[in-house]
């Protein structure tokens, strides 16, 4: 195939999924043997998935910002270098001037400029197995020259894509709490989810217990499981692209089976009132809601692993 035909239908060239993102890495073995609780990283020659590596619009930090999304774009202020506390960014001015200051900047590309992104996206997260209700986006990530990111954990997973420069990680599996919710900075007050399932305080800085060191160059893949501790430096203008996908819960997509279920009926189409509330109306509420919680197993019948997709 011509160079000319490929920039045209990047997309076109080769399936756009978790084998070609892993080049010669088996991704049977890591859906077997990694995910989703265990990182992994690999290197693999840009040319595997040129369709990622080469793409224009990831070249530099002027390239990304032809296509970010407005309002996507922010830079992580010094205090914390990191997303716990930033500031949005409009003009490209103003993003150059804050990179060439040493802050990190981040955006989301506009999918409609770069739509074999959208295929990526979906054939990752089909591949993966994850709930349709799952979000998925992309992120790139620009950091200068010795630019870091301070010690936190997010609530989603990312497969990140070095694209140009250096990016140093350190990973540490967390011990705190497990499945988070929610995005948390070490050494910051826990928001109210974090508080109420901690398994243990949470650490001020980077754990040292079962902490790796992996070093991302051009060509590098890196997979980042949900609430693992992270840290990074960069060495040289780091450009990265992640696709990120938060994690629905088997109890959040079961909720919503149940709530499929449920809502077939009127009764439990019927407005729920009559909650914190005394006196005749309020018994009238709770006797109403008792009959269909007797009636509920009826209702819902048995729910399978089938109802879930
Ligand atoms: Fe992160």
């Amino acid at each position: 195939m011509t160079r000319k035909t490929k920039k045209t239908n990047p997309y076109l060239a080769r399936p756009t999924d978790l084998g070609t993102l892993f080049g010669e890495e088996s991704p049977q073995r890591f859906l077997e043997e990694q995910w989703p609780t265990k990182p992994l990283v690999f290197h693999h020659q840009e040319k595997l998935a040129p369709e990622i590596w080469q793409l224009p619009a990831l070249q530099s930090l002027e390239a990304a910002l032809s296509i970010a999304a407005p309002d996507t774009i922010f830079a992580n202020l010094p205090d914390r270098d990191e997303e716990y506390n930033q500031v949005r960014l409009i003009s490209a001015a103003d993003v150059k001037k804050a990179f060439a200051c040493k802050m990190g900047i981040s955006m989301e590309p506009e999918l409609e400029k770069i739509a074999e992104l959208i295929f990526w996206l979906r054939g990752i997260q089909r591949d993966l197995g994850l709930a349709r209700q799952t979000y998925g986006r992309c992120n790139i990530y620009a950091i200068p020259d010795g630019g870091r990111t301070a010690c936190h954990y997010d609530q989603n997973i990312n497969f990140v894509c070095q694209i140009t420069g250096e990016k140093t990680w350190e990973l540490a599996p967390n011990t705190h709490l497990k499945n988070p919710i929610t995005r948390h900075t070490a050494g910051t007050p826990p928001d109210r989810s974090t508080a109420a399932y901690l398994d243990k305080p949470l650490p001020q800085k980077m754990p040292s217990k079962g902490r790796i060191r992996v070093v991302l160059k051009a060509g590098s893949v890196l997979y980042v499981p949900r609430g693992y501790w992270h840290q990074t430096s960069a060495k040289g203008e780091s450009i990265s692209l992640n696709f990120t996908y938060d994690q629905p819960s088997w109890a959040q997509v079961l909720s919503e089976a149940i709530c499929k279920r449920l809502m077939k009926d009127e009764k439990w189409r019927a407005v729920a009132y009559g909650l914190r509330q005394g006196g005749p109306l309020g018994q009238r509420a709770e006797a109403e809601f008792e009959e269909l919680m007797r009636k509920s197993g009826e209702t819902l019948g048995n729910i399978s692993f089938e109802d879930l997709v």
